[in-house]
């Protein structure tokens, strides 16, 4: 029997289970096609909102040992300026879903209505950032706030809404359930975890907003984690990200429970190479193993 790459996940066909993560070379439509041309199976944009952002002042990253710590600010065009790269990025061939924030839940319905229009696939809703105010994990920490921003933006649009989730809480599960009761069609998991870097030498902390988030292969076993737990309790699909640089942590992923897997901090650290790496090792993995695709092989580090 041979093995077929394609997944489907809330609704969107993908060739392949790789995904660009939000924030990543996502600002523009050039740039979004040659993750395409690279491999992706689906791309997500950096986060929008209704109005420009310049974002923190710098430094904005910082390297630890193999991760990075990140406090951008959400710096972006704003949605009208926008249009434009949804233009340049049209047929580029996989789901293109525009990661949008906002400072209420009404402003994710609004947002999400003016990218449906614009040409926008799917949504994926930022309630997760670890260090901007009033919006991001601000929002995403309480399980009723998530649920209204999901409401609305269902309410808004016909398109796909996946919630990315905070790891910085409590119970993880109960985002995830609130979100899947509001009617989200997929969750991923995660986004950054909170962290910060101090200069010894100065003793100041490094990063112009001092607190930041933590990604790459540091946050790998949380993510996996997260969607392990994630698994047991919605039925939504789940969109695994953190920490994955090759084909083996996209399996370990997988076996936790995800339909895809997001890459981030990879793309900056190896290049666009990975995408079709990770992508090709899933397939040759999967396979020799005797799966026929990518569903049956999702969760089985939950069999007994
Ligand atoms: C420089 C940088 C910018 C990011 N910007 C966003 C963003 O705009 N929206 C978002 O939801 N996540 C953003 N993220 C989080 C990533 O999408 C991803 O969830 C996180 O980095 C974990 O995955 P990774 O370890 O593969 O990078 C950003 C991450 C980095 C490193």
């Amino acid at each position: 029997m041979s093995y077929d790459p394609e997944v489907e996940v809330a609704g969107l066909e993908l060739t392949n289970p790789t995904m660009l993560a939000a924030g990543i070379l996502g600002m523009s439509g050039l740039t979004l096609k040659r993750v395409v041309g690279a491999g992706a199976g689906a791309v997500v944009t950096k986060s929008l909102g209704l109005e420009p952002r310049i974002g923190y002042s710098n430094p904005t990253v910082a390297q630890v040992g193999c991760g990075l710590v990140n406090a951008m600010g959400l710096p972006n065009p704003g949605v009208e300026h926008f249009g434009y790269e949804l233009e340049e990025a049209e047929g580029i061939g996989v789901p293109l879903i525009v990661s949008i924030y906002g400072f209420s839940p009404s402003e994710y319905g609004i947002l999400a209505k003016k990218l449906s229009e614009m040409g926008a696939d799917a949504f994926e809703l930022n309630v997760s950032c670890p260090h901007a105010e009033k919006t991001g994990a601000e929002i995403g920490q309480d399980p009723r706030v998530v649920a209204e921003v999901v409401r609305q933006t269902k309410e808004s649009v016909e398109k796909p809404v996946i919630v990315k989730l905070t790891p910085n809480v409590a119970n993880i599960v109960e985002l995830a359930e609130a979100a899947e009761d509001a009617g989200a069609d997929a969750v991923t998991a995660i986004n950054t975890v909170k962290a910060m870097v101090i200069d010894v030498e100065t003793g100041k902390p490094v990063l112009g907003n001092r607190i930041g988030g933590l990604s790459g292969p540091p946050i790998k076993s949380i993510g996996v984690r997260c969607v392990f737990e994630i698994f047991d309790a919605v039925k939504i699909p789940i969109i695994g990200c953190g920490g994955i640089g090759g084909w083996r942590d996209a399996v370990e992923y997988v076996q936790a429970g995800a339909s895809a897997i997001q890459i981030g901090t990879a793309v900056a650290a190896r290049g666009l190479n990975v995408f079709r790496e990770v992508a090709e090792g899933i397939e040759a993995f999967l396979s020799k193993k005797g799966f026929r695709n990518v569903k049956e092989a999702v969760g089985v580090a939950h069999r007994k």
